[in-house]
């Protein structure tokens, strides 16, 4: 049994990876930083590869699966993922871009390409990390949020593709948490104003819904509350709890 995860060097990803460790899965382990890598690594008790890749590069996702894809991969975990915080006038546009690209082009080219290869094999589970910000609009993280519309509304799109075509072995689904513990803020330049779920939880509560094929995983009763009343208020309501919600995030930092 074997995992490939992105993200595994710190946060939810590098917990997922521990607990499937756990679980008796290998794991290949994949971010930048090869250094934190091999600090997860320590915490795995199976057999573990390490795999420094930055996947903002188109091509080093194909080259990720060209590497991997004869290996009998079981689970695919898309945990890397990062946001940025500001007005969409005044963030970096060169730092957004290379949001899209890990946020979006990594996970799609890697879902794609690792779904066909499951699909032949006729077993797996893909596990993409979105947020519950993928069924929101979020100013002041507005691209981030977008991002993980994308990621979201495509994940359920492949499952509904898998179930109608009868193919039932091979199941993919999608993390959507609310605020978790992890560099998420550092990276993004802010600080949460609600309370945070720990990464551990939510790396268990994830794997544990997969298995058990959900399609949208959301950790936490009260991020499941608040979006279950989001579909009942208008766009503009929803949007100015988020911009209040977020705008505080920003200014606690600054
Ligand atoms: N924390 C939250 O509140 C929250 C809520 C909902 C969803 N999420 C999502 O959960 C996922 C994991 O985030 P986290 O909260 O655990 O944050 P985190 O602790 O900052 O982890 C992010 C991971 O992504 C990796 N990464 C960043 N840029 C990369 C790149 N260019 N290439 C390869 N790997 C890269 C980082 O490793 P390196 O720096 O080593 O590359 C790290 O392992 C993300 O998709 C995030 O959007 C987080």
């Amino acid at each position: 049994m074997k995992a490939l995860v992105t993200g595994a060097s710190s946060g939810i990803g590098k917990d997922i990876a521990i607990y499937l460790s756990e679980l008796g899965y290998d794991l290949i382990l994949v971010s930048r930083d090869e250094n934190r890598l091999k600090e997860t690594a320590r915490h795995i008790k199976t057999n573990v590869t390490i795999y420094p890749a930055d996947l903002c590069n188109k091509e080093t996702c194909f080259k990720l699966y060209d590497n991997f894809k004869d290996e009998d991969i079981d689970i695919l975990v898309n945990g890397a993922g990062f946001g940025l915080f500001g007005n969409t006038w005044e963030t970096d546009i060169n730092k957004e871009l290379k949001m899209i690209d890990l946020n979006i082009t990594a996970v799609h080219i890697l879902t794609k390409l690792f779904l066909s290869n499951m699909i032949q094999k006729n077993k797996g589970y893909i596990l993409n990390i979105a947020s519950s910000a993928g069924f929101l609009s979020g100013p002041v993280l507005n691209t981030y949020y977008a991002s993980k519309n994308y990621i979201a509304k495509w994940t359920m799109g492949i499952y509904e593709e898998l179930r109608r075509n009868k193919i039932k072995n091979v199941h993919i689904s999608c993390l959507c948490p609310g605020p978790v513990n992890t560099n998420f803020n550092k990276v993004a330049g802010g600080s949460f104003n609600i309370k945070a779920l720990s990464s551990e939880y939510v790396a268990k509560y994830g794997i544990d819904k997969m298995f058990k094929n959900k399609l949208v995983i959301v950790p936490g009763f009260t991020v499941r509350l608040g979006l279950f009343f989001n579909r009942f208020i208008s766009h503009k309501l929803s949007l100015k709890i988020v911009y209040n919600i977020q705008s505080k995030k920003v200014k606690r930092n600054g």
